[in-house]
């Protein structure tokens, strides 16, 4: 396993304070054995009659690396026949016993005699069972057929990170890379894809010499004249995890050939194979363009890409068969929005990018983790740029995954990038945005350091380097220091390891404290960590930050200077720097967001920058600039770094602000002060201010007007139109409610209203919630036949969280009791969100909370090896705590509940510290806070009658529209990908 140096030892042990810590010979693989090559074949029965019975058979060529007498491997969840266990080679060991301890799934299979160092053998294992419904290894998946109204049955597999082994037995760690040969037998009226083209469909068994009949039932062998048996071409070599089959009725479109050499597929349920023309588009030119920006041919010869209706993350990279949710996939002109076709030109592009930064070149352990993640989720912004240039898909993720790490980063709790695990079973706790995004984030920062032209040398070499193998970031590291030595890059004498390893081997990031002396032109700044409670242990930690600095009197010029903080500078002593501003004019840092850091400056400069905001051209200050002055702005508010006069005065500015970016980084600043007073009698003061601040602008953009065609738009003003709108209404602009109730019964009125649906389709989400929570129990039974009819996820997934708008407490009830029930009108892939979106709203709240503390263990067996699932909603249900009395009540809950939280532990730690987070907030600021919204939004007389009404009860009540607040965090991706 991996050498840890000091530093990294003692974040080890840190981690492993949290989480009970199992020393690596536990378990992982000894390693004595090696796979070569898997010759696996499988028998399916897909029929409910029959328990969905299989039998399958896998050969494992082993190259004997030190002489052993027993082979480990993985295996789970299925029956082992073994008698008929063999190893075949050198001196014919025979097998003297198989035992199965399922603590770490390990597989041990005896032997009579040592097997050679050097030589080959071949172990045979037959297995059989029963597939379930479920999520994570071969599961059974349903759809009904629209046009026969039958229920339909699939196979799907989802083998990331560790449940290959419950499809077959195997080396299911990835660094026990293979060839496999796959074949599938199944009745013919279903076709079976798999990771490699088809080479040969036969109706004659070829398992019927080595198949171990005597374990097969009558029934299936009487079946077994309808069956087909498909092989496919041996695979390149690659991890267990990627391993991949589908076998289903579905149906394909085939892409355009001009676009890609390499033949690609997209497949999904008969009745929405017309919603895949955008992927088949999107795909080939995608994954060409990527051929080109890493200079490596995709080395497959085909894609396949297909919609699973049940499915768990959001998207698997399977090499050569990626599987997707269907609203990842799938798109439709007339019931997707703008919004659902980006978030699937953005999947796409991910799980491609995957082919090269996961699947060619894999991780060597999963502590790495976020050299795939963080590396496909910079490079499907790449990819989008250019298959969708006019979206400028490139800053809006750098600022969506920005900020997401600079939230959650700053907990105490977090956990490094490169982070070590003990305990296989939590490997899906980082699958978190720390792998994703601020992987990401960091390896957008190499490219802006380096220069995009040096960065690509160095991974173009990494890739060829370590094609069909495994690799570390010290692997990737020494690439790209090779590439700076060569061409330069780097402005400082410093490697790309040395800066690297202060970004991936500590938790969290700095905030800067620049002070200016007005009367030199110089600066001086300061670094250390930034937490958004203050720490309970001091730390020592510095970063390599690196630095532009933008200066009033240089606004346009583009080529300023990359410089560094080192990480010995600004600890003790302050680091000192010239600039050219004078006395009247303001410094920016990182206007360009090269890397997640805060800046706090002197109030001065402060000042200067607000002026420039609130009166002169705003746009002096680039727009990641001013994302980057609202974020710190808010952010260094709530810690008490900065006060609230500054930050609220500096997001006045926003009533003028036409972009979206920044606008929604100050709404989504205003929307953690929202969610800490939306209980309270507060919450008033906080909806006029925001109404002040978006008012003009949702007029502008085209509000809930009903006659506005928004289709067509860019997707920026389509952005600021959903946004404001769903802002809007939440915080009682006038009409917008109106608006949307009126839309919402224009949709009732209409006859057959699941065909024609007059709201447009950047608003429904937004139009649906207010339909919902203000109508009646009709209103909700008018949604839920919709989305039972609907034939296109995403408009199913509008409509499915807009239900949880609601404010009847027992239609809540009621609906979270649909997402524990099998076979109820949730499926179990959209559970978690169901509970989620609940648990955000006002009244749901209280219903939700109940619920969970009432059915953990139901919870808990519904979501089985969706540990991510349970952690997640715990985050959000402590994220709504503001008082003491809830936390002591979870605590005291969560110590004996213990046992149904032992897979999110990392999570619940986080949720904890968020939840004290708020509630030291709201003593230190609740009623300054208050105090300086009602302030700054103190000037039309009209309004602030309206504002105490509100207060005082008199017109409809406030809480009811904040069931949007759930809407608003819908629109950011929910799934791992
Ligand atoms: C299974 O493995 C675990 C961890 O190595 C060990 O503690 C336990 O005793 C084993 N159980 C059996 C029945 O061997
Ligand atoms: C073991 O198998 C590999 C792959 O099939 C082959 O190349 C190699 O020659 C074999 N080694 C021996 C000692 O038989
Ligand atoms: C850069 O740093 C290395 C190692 O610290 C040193 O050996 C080398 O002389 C330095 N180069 C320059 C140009 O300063
Ligand atoms: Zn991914």
């Amino acid at each position: 396993m991996k050498k840890y140096g000091t530093m990294r030892w003692l974040l080890t042990v840190a981690v492993a304070s949290l989480l009970h810590l199992a020393s690596p010979a536990e378990y992982l693989l000894p390693g004595d054995v090696l796979p070569r090559h898997y010759d696996l074949k499988y028998a399916f029965d897909i029929d409910p009659a029959t328990n969905f019975s299989f039998y399958g058979i896998v050969e494992i060529l082993l190259d004997v690396k030190h002489e052993t007498s027993k082979i480990v491997l993985h295996a789970t969840d299925f029956t082992i026949s073994a008698e008929d266990v063999t190893v075949t080679g050198p001196k014919s060991p025979k097998v003297t016993g198989t035992r199965l301890n399922d603590t770490y799934n390990l597989l041990t299979v005896s032997l009579d005699c040592k097997l050679e160092q050097g030589k080959n053998y071949t172990l045979t294992i037959p297995f059989y069972g029963n597939l379930k419904q479920g999520l994570d290894g071969t599961y059974i998946s349903t759809y009904v057929n629209k046009q026969t109204k039958a229920k339909e049955y699939l196979i799907a597999t989802q083998f990331e990170a560790i449940s290959a082994r419950k499809g077959f037995p195997c080396f299911d760690e990835p660094m026990y890379k293979a060839t496999f040969t796959i074949t599938i037998g199944h009745h013919k009226d279903f076709s079976a894809i798999s990771n490699m083209p088809l080479v040969n469909a036969v109706s004659e068994n070829p398992l019927e010499e080595i198949w171990p009949w005597t374990q097969i039932e009558e029934t299936f062998k009487k079946k077994k004249a309808d069956f087909v048996w498909d092989t496919y071409e041996k695979s390149l070599p690659m991890s267990t995890y990627l391993v991949a089959f589908v076998v289903s009725k579905f149906s394909y479109v085939q892409s355009p050939a001009e676009l890609s050499k390499t033949k690609f597929r997209i497949w999904a349920r008969s009745d929405a194979s017309d919603q895949t023309a955008y992927a088949a588009v999107t795909g080939p030119k995608a994954l060409s363009y990527f051929e080109q920006w890493f200079n490596v041919s995709y080395p497959l010869p085909k894609q396949d890409m297909i919609a699973i209706p049940d499915f768990a993350a959001g998207a698997m990279e399977n090499w050569g068969l990626i599987t997707y949710r269907e609203t990842e996939l799938l798109y439709d002109e007339k019931q997707s929005s703008f919004l659902n076709k980006e978030r699937v030109a953005e999947v796409i592009a991910h799980e491609l990018a995957h082919q090269w930064f996961g699947n060619l070149v894999t991780m060597k352990w999963w502590s790495d983790l976020w050299l795939n993640e963080g590396f496909a989720t910079f490079a499907a912004s790449v990819a989008v740029n250019h298959v969708e240039p006019t979206w400028n898909a490139d800053m809006s993720y750098a600022v969506d995954n920005m900020l997401s790490v600079l939230s959650l980063d700053a907990l105490e709790s977090s956990h490094p990038v490169s982070v070590a695990i003990d305990d296989p079973k939590r490997i899906t706790e980082i699958f978190d945005e720390i792998s994703y995004r601020k992987g990401s984030t960091l390896i957008r920062m190499m490219t802006m350091f380096l220069g995009d032209e040096v960065f690509r040398k160095a991974i173009n070499n990494y890739l060829r380097k370590y094609s069909y193998a495994n690799a570390e970031q010290d692997d990737l590291w020494r690439e790209l220091t090779a590439a700076n030595q060569q061409y330069g890059g780097l402005t400082r004498n410093v490697t790309v390891k040395e800066v690297m390893d202060t970004w991936t081997t500590q938790t969290g990031y700095p905030i800067l404290t620049v002070t200016r002396d007005y009367d030199d032109k110089s600066l001086s700044i300061a670094q250390r960590r930034y937490f958004s409670l203050v720490a309970r242990t001091a730390t020592r930690q510095s970063w390599w930050v690196p630095l532009r600095v933008l200066c009033q009197p240089e606004v346009g010029n583009a080529n300023m200077p990359l410089q560094w903080l080192a990480a010995n500078e600004g600890l003790q002593d302050l680091h000192t720097f010239r600039h050219g501003a004078g006395r009247e004019e303001w410094v920016l840092f990182n206007h360009d967001m090269i890397a997640p850091y805060r800046v706090n400056y002197d109030p001065r400069n402060w000042q200067l920058l607000i002026r420039t905001l609130k009166m002169e051209d705003y746009t002096q200050i680039p727009v990641l600039g001013r994302v980057q002055l609202l974020s710190d702005a808010f952010a260094l508010a709530w810690t008490n770094h900065l006060d609230y006069n500054t930050a609220l005065s500096l997001a006045s500015y926003l009533q003028r602000e036409k972009d979206y970016l920044p606008l929604s980084t100050g709404l989504k600043a205003l929307s953690k002060i929202e969610n800490v007073l939306k209980r309270s009698p507060d919450y008033g003061a906080f909806q006029k201010f925001v109404r002040k601040l978006i008012g003009e602008t949702y007029e502008k953009s085209g509000g809930l007007a009903t006659k506005r065609i928004i289709n067509g738009k860019d997707l920026n003003s389509v952005k600021m139109q959903v946004t404001t709108s769903a802002w809007a209404c939440r915080v009682k602009v006038p009409g917008c409610e109106e608006n949307a109730m009126q839309l919402f019964q224009q949709w009732m009125d209409t006859e057959n209203p699941d065909e024609n649906n007059p709201i447009p389709l950047d608003l429904r989400r937004t139009v649906y919630c207010v339909g919902v929570a203000r109508g009646s129990v009709l209103h909700w039974r008018f949604a839920l036949a919709r989305e039972q009819r609907a034939n296109v996820a995403a408009a199913r997934d509008a409509l499915l969280q807009a239900l949880t708008c609601t404010k009847e407490i027992w239609i809540l009830a009621q609906y979270l009791e649909w997402t524990i029930t099998e076979g109820s009108e949730v499926r179990r892939q959209d559970a978690g969100a169901v509970i989620a979106n609940i648990v955000r709203s006002p009244v749901g709240f209280y219903v939700a909370k109940d619920f969970i503390y009432d059915r953990i263990e139901d919870i808990y067996n519904a979501f089985k090896g969706q540990g991510r699932r349970i952690g997640h909603i715990m985050k959000i249900l402590l994220d709504q705590f503001t008082t003491q009395t809830e936390l002591d009540n979870f605590l005291s809950w969560r110590d004996k509940n213990a046992r149904f939280l032992a897979e999110s532990k990392l999570s619940v730690e986080q949720a904890i510290e968020k939840a004290k987070v708020n509630i030291d907030w709201i003593a230190k600021n609740r009623q300054s806070v208050v105090d300086k919204l009602r302030e700054f939004s103190m000037e039309s007389s009209d309004e602030e009658l309206e504002d105490r009404a509100l207060r005082l009860g008199l017109t409809h009540d406030a809480a009811s529209a904040t069931s949007l607040h759930a809407l608003l965090v819908l629109l950011a991706p929910l799934y791992i990908v």
